[in-house]
C-alpha cells in the first residue's frame, strides 16, 4: 500500500486539491523529530487567502486522518504527520508479503510502449567499458519500465555499419592474416584497428582507401560484403558472451545496417520537404536557427552518415511499434549528435519527435585514466567482468571457505559489483573503477547488499518454521521503524527512476534498506526472543530479503541466498 498516497488523498479532501498536487507538495522531513511527513500551506495561501500558518491549524482540524497516522502537529505553515510505527509496520509488511518479488509494481505503464536503444556497441571496434554504462543502465531501465506496466522494447542499434569496417578491411588485408583473426578473434580485429589508426597518422592516404572499400560495402560489392559479415559474425560472438556474463538480453538486434534499405525513402523525403541544402558538395539540414552546426545527411561521395541511419531509425521505430517514448542511451559527448537529428525529426513535421529522449551518462575510466578505443589502452569488458569474479573468488575464499557453490556467487557477486557501481550514482556523474572500492563487502557496493540479502536469508534458514502470526506493535522501535520506512518508500522510487530515467534511484533506496536493515539487527537480537518478538522481528527480515532480492533484479543483479 502507499503510504504517501492515501495521506495524499486525505489531504487533497480536506484542501481541495488534487490527489496529485497533495502528493507532489508532501515532503519528508530532515529528522523525525518533525513528524514523518511534512506538508506545507504556503502555496495555499494565495487562493484560501490567508495566512499559511492558519491554513495549517485549519487543516489540522479537517482532516480525515488514516489510520496509521498516530498524529497531526502544526508547526509554523507546516502540518506534520507522524506515523503509527505499528500499524505503519503491519501495512508495510504485510504489502510486501503479499505482492512478494512484485513489490514495487503498478500499471502505471499499461497500454504505453517504450522502446530503449542500449548497449549498442560498434562492431568491429572493441566492445569496451564505455559500453558498459549503457548496457547496465539500459537494461535496469527496460526491467523498472517492465514493472510500472510498460511494454517495453529493447533495441540494439548495433554500429555495424561505417568507414570503420574500410578501415578495418584495409588494415586486414595490409597486416592482418585469416588464421590470426580465427585463432585470436576481437582481439585480433581490435589490434587491426588500432594499427589502422598509428599507420593513419602518417600516410593519410590510408583513409581514403578505407573510404573506398566502405563505399564498395555499400554499393553491394562480393568481397567487401563478406569480409564486413565475417568481422560481424566475430564481434557478435564476443558480444554475446558478455550479454551472456551479464544477463542481458534485447528484443531485437537492428543495428545501423538494418537501415540500408531504408535510407533513400527518407532521404527522398527530406528532399521533399525542402529541408535539404547542398554544401561543398554534401547534403546538410541547416539547423543555424536552431543555434546548432548542420547535421549532415549524405557526404559528397554519396555516403550515408551516423544521423542519416538514426533518422531512418526513428521513422521506423514509430511505425513499427508505435512508441510512446524512445529512449537512446550513450555518452554524454554525443548530446549533440542528439539534439541535432531530434531537431530533423521535428522539422519533418513529425509531432512524435518530442518523444524521443536522449539519456545521456558520464565517462568510465580506470584508476589509470580515461579509456579510448584508438590508442589502444582498451580494457575489454569481458576482461573487466573476469577479473572482478577472479577478484571475488579470492575474497570468499578468504572468508568463507566452506561456502556451498563458491564458483556461482563469485560470479553473481562479482559482476553484481560492476553493475551496482555503475548505477549507483547518478548516471551523468563519471564512474571510477576501482576494485577495492567496489568490491568491499562494508562499502557503498552491490556486494554489501547482496550480502546483506544473504545474511537475512540466513537468520531465516536458522529460525526454520516462521510463518507465525505477528504482532507488528511489537515493532514499534526506532530501528524497526527506520527499516519499515525504507521498505515503504521503495514502490515510489521505482515510479520516480522510470520518471528520471535514473536507476540510481533504485540502489540508493536499495542501500538504504541495507543499511537500515543492519542497525535493525544490530539492535534487535532475534532468534534468542520469546517467540511472539521473534516473529515480529522476522517478519522484518522476510520483507528485507524480498525487497532486496526483487530491487537487485531490477537492476540486473542476482541476489545470492547464501554468501
Ligand atoms: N554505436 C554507438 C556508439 O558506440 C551508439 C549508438 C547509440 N544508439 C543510437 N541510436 N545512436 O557510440
Amino acid at each position: 500500500m502507499d503510504f504517501q498516497q492515501e495521506l495524499a488523498q486525505a489531504i487533497a479532501a480536506a484542501a481541495s486539491l488534487s490527489p496529485q498536487e497533495a502528493r507532489q507538495a508532501l515532503e519528508v522531513p530532515p529528522d523525525s523529530t518533525m513528524g514523518d511527513y511534512a506538508f506545507p500551506c504556503f502555496r495555499l495561501a494565495k487562493t484560501w487567502r490567508k495566512a499559511p500558518q492558519m491554513i495549517a491549524s485549519e487543516l489540522a482540524e479537517k482532516i480525515a486522518v488514516p489510520d496509521f497516522v498516530q498524529k497531526v502537529e502544526v508547526k509554523g505553515a507546516y502540518l506534520n504527520f507522524f506515523l503509527d510505527a505499528g500499524v505503519f509496520a503491519r501495512e508495510v509488511l504485510e504489502a510486501v508479503e503479499q505482492a512478494g518479488l512484485q513489490y514495487g509494481s503498478s500499471t502505471e505503464g499499461a497500454g504505453k510502449t517504450i522502446v530503449i536503444d542500449y548497449s549498442s556497441p560498434n562492431i568491429a571496434k572493441p566492445f569496451h567499458v564505455g559500453h558498459l554504462r549503457s548496457t547496465v543502465i539500459g537494461n535496469a531501465l527496460y526491467h523498472i519500465f517492465q514493472a510500472l506496466g510498460y511494454h517495453a522494447i529493447g533495441i540494439n542499434h548495433l554500429g555495424d555499419w561505417g568507414t570503420q569496417f574500410g578501415k578495418l578491411i584495409v588494415a586486414y588485408q595490409k597486416w592482418g592474416s585469416k588464421e590470426a583473426v580465427e585463432e585470436k578473434g576481437i582481439t585480433e580485429l581490435m589490434r587491426l584497428y588500432v594499427k589502422f589508426h598509428e599507420q593513419a597518422e602518417q600516410t593519410p592516404e590510408l583513409e581514403d582507401e578505407a573510404r573506398a572499400w566502405f563505399k564498395k560495402m555499400q554499393d553491394g560489392d562480393e568481397e567487401a560484403l563478406t569480409l564486413w559479415k565475417w568481422f560481424y559474425d566475430i564481434s557478435m560472438k564476443e558480444f554475446e558472451r558478455v550479454y551472456g556474463m551479464l544477463h542481458v538480453t534485447f528484443d531485437h538486434y537492428t543495428g545501423e545496417s538494418f537501415y540500408n534499405d531504408k535510407m533513400d525513402a527518407v532521404v527522398q523525403e527530406l528532399k521533399d520537404k525542402g529541408l535539404l541544402v547542398e554544401s561543398n558538395g554534401a547534403l546538410i539540414v541547416d539547423l543555424s536557427e536552431d543555434n546548432m552546426p548542420p547535421c549532415l545527411i549524405l557526404r559528397s561521395d554519396g555516403g550515408t552518415l551516423y544521423a542519416t541511419r538514426d533518422i531512418t531509425a526513428a521513422i521506423y521505430r514509430k511505425k513499427t511499434y508505435h512508441f510512446d517514448k524512445c529512449i537512446y542511451l550513450t555518452a554524454l559527448d554525443q548530446n549533440l549528435h542528439f539534439a541535432q537529428w531530434f531537431k530533423v525529426i521535428e522539422k519533418m513535421g513529425y509531432d512524435w519527435a518530442k518523444d524521443l529522449v536522449h539519456v545521456p551518462f558520464g565517462l568510465v575510466s580506470l584508476d589509470s585514466g580515461k579509456l579510448s578505443t584508438r590508442k589502444g589502452h582498451v580494457v575489454l569488458m569481458e576482461d573487466l567482468l573476469h577479473q572482478s569474479v577472479e577478484e571475488t573468488r579470492k575474497i570468499i575464499a578468504e572468508k568463507n571457505p566452506d561456502l556451498p557453490d563458491k564458483e556461482t556467487v563469485a560470479r553473481q557477486v562479482g559482476i553484481g559489483a560492476v553493475i551496482f557501481n555503475d548505477l549507483y550514482n547518478s548516471r551523468v556523474k563519471d564512474v571510477v573503477f576501482s576494485w577495492e572500492r567496489m568490491l568491499n563487502f562494508e562499502g557503498e557496493t552491490g556486494p554489501y547488499v547482496q550480502y546483506t540479502n544473504a545474511r537475512a536469508n540466513s537468520i531465516l534458514r536458522k529460525a526454520g518454521e516462521t510463518a507465525q502470526p505477528v504482532d507488528y506493535r511489537l515493532l514499534s522501535d526506532a530501528a524497526s521503524f527506520d527499516v519499515c520506512k525504507a521498505l515503504a518508500a521503495f514502490p515510489e522510487k521505482v515510479h520516480e527512476a522510470a520518471e528520471k530515467y535514473e536507476p540510481s534511484v533504485v540502489s540508493r533506496s536499495l542501500m538504504d534498506i541495507a543499511q537500515k536493515f543492519n542497525k535493525f539487527y544490530h539492535d534487535n537480537p532475534i532468534l534468542n526472543q520469546s517467540d511472539e518478538i521473534k516473529y515480529a522481528r522476522l517478519a522484518v527480515v522476510r520483507a528485507v530479503t524480498v525487497v532486496l532480492t526483487r530491487g537487485l533484479g531490477l537492476l540486473g543483479i542476482e541476489a545470492p541466498e547464501q554468501m
